[in-house]
C-alpha cells in the first residue's frame, strides 16, 4: 500500500515524548547469562548496552510518561486527544487494550482508544492510521504511541535472541498544521515470512505451546531486513517525487548497525544524515523510531522544514515507510 498526503491538508507531529526503562543491561551483563562476549554482540550488531524493564514494569508504565511529555510539548492535555493508538505486541494484558489503560489514565475520556499489532513497524502503522483518521475528519488530535517490552516476551537462555532487543517507548500528537507535515506513506507485509520471527504460544493457535518465548531466524530477518529498507524507502521517495538527496534526516529501524549500513549504503545516504542510536538502547521494536526522532531532536539535529524518510520493518513480516517535513521546535 502506498499513498500521497491528501492535497491542502497538511497533518504533522507537533509533540514528542520518550521512555525507557532506568536499568542499564551492558553486553558484559548478558555474557553471565549466556555463551556471548562483548566483542561478538559488538561485531555483529553495532549494541552496546540497552535498557531492561523491571518485573513490575509493564508497557503502559513506560507509554504514559512518553504521552504525558509529547501532550506537554504539543500543549494539549489528555482531554483534547479524541484519539489513541498505542502500536505494540508486548501489551499490558490481551484487554483491556494499553491504548484503553492509557486514555484512563491522561483523562481522554472521549477517545477512541485500541493497540495494533504489526511487529517492529507498529509505529508505522499507527502513524499512517491516525493520519488517516485526521485527514477523512474521523478525529482532530490523536495521540500515537510505539513501544514494547519485549526483554518479557524473550528467552533468556537464548543468546541469538536475547542480545538483540531492549525495552522503550515513544509517543507523538498528530494534528493539523498551517505548514506542510507528511508527505506519503509506504506500509506493506509479507505473511509468507511470518515464522523468520513469530510468537507461536501467545495466541489462540498454539494456546497451550509452554514456550512463550520469541523464535527467530536470524539469517532470514537480516535478508529481508537489508532488501525492504531499501525498496520500501525508494517506492516512497518515488510516489513522492523526490530523490534521496532531497532527504535531510534517515530514521531507519534499529534493528542492528549492520542492517543499518548496508541500507545506508545501498540508498546513498551520506552517515551524517542517518540517526544510529541502536549501540545504546538495543532493538526496541516498536519504541525504535520515536526513540531515534527524540535522540535527533534533542542532538540538534532535526529542525523545522527539514524532509524526514522513516522506515521500519520487523515481524508479519511487515515494513513500512513515511515521508514528512518537520514541523516541530525543539523544546527550549
Ligand atoms: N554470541 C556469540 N555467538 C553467537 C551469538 C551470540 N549472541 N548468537 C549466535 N552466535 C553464534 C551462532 O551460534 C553461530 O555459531 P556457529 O557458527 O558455531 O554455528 C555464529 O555465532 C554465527 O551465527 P550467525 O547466525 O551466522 O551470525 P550472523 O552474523 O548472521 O549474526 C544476527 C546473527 C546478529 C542475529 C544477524 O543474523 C541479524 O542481525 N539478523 C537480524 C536479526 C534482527 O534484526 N531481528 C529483528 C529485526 S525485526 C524486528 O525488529 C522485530
Amino acid at each position: 500500500m502506498i499513498g500521497t498526503a491528501k492535497a491542502g491538508l497538511d497533518i504533522s507531529i507537533t509533540g514528542l515524548g520518550c521512555k525507557a526503562p532506568d536499568r542499564v543491561v551492558t553486553n558484559d551483563e548478558l555474557s553471565q547469562y549466556v555463551d556471548t562476549s562483548n566483542e561478538w554482540i559488538m561485531e555483529r550488531t553495532g549494541i552496546r548496552e540497552r535498557r531492561i524493564a523491571a518485573k513490575e514494569e509493564a508497557l503502559s508504565d513506560l507509554a504514559l510518561p512518553a504521552a504525558r511529555d509529547a501532550l506537554a510539548q504539543a500543549g494539549l492535555t489528555g482531554a483534547d486527544i479524541d484519539l489513541i493508538i498505542v502500536a505494540t505486541v508486548t501489551p499490558d494484558m490481551a484487554f483491556p487494550s494499553t491504548g484503553a489503560i492509557v486514555a484512563d489514565a491522561l483523562g481522554a475520556k472521549d477517545a477512541a482508544a485500541y493497540d495494533l499489532s504489526a511487529g517492529c513497524t507498529g509505529f508505522m502503522y499507527a502513524l499512517a492510521q491516525a493520519y488517516g483518521m485526521l485527514a477523512g475528519g474521523l478525529a482532530q488530535r490523536a495521540l500515537v504511541i510505539g513501544g514494547d517490552v519485549l526483554s518479557k516476551i524473550l528467552d533468556w537462555s537464548d543468546r541469538s535472541t536475547l542480545v538483540l532487543f531492549g525495552d522503550g517507548a515513544g509517543a507523538v500528537v498528530l494534528q493539523a498544521v498551517p505548514h506542510q507535515g507528511f508527505l506519503g506513506f509506504e506500509l506493506g507485509a509479507d505473511g509468507a515470512g511470518g515464522k523468520s520471527l513469530w510468537l507461536p504460544g501467545s495466541g489462540s493457535r498454539f494456546f497451550e505451546d509452554p514456550e512463550r518465548f520469541v523464535k527467530m531466524n536470524g539469517r532470514e530477518v537480516f535478508k529481508f531486513a537489508t532488501r525492504i529498507l531499501v525498496q520500501s524507502a525508494e517506492d516512497i521517495l518515488a510516489k513522492c517525487d523526490l530523490s534521496i538527496d532531497d532527504v535531510d534526516l534517515y530514521i531507519p529501524h534499529q534493528a542492528n548497525v549492520r542492517i543499518i549500513e548496508h541500507a545506508t549504503r545501498k540508498l546513498g545516504v551520506p552517515s551524517e544524515k542517518v540517526v544510529v542510536n541502536v549501540d545504546r538502547f538495543g532493538n526496541t521494536s516498536s519504541g525504535s523510531i520515536p526513540l531515534a526522532l527524540a535522540d535527533a531532536l534533542a542532538d540538534g539535529r532535526l529542525w523545522p522544514g527539514q524532509l524526514v524518510l522513516m522506515t521500519g520493518m520487523g515481524a508479519g513480516l511487515t515494513w513500512g515507510s513515511a515521508l514528512m517535513r518537520w514541523t516541530m521546535e525543539a523544546a527550549a
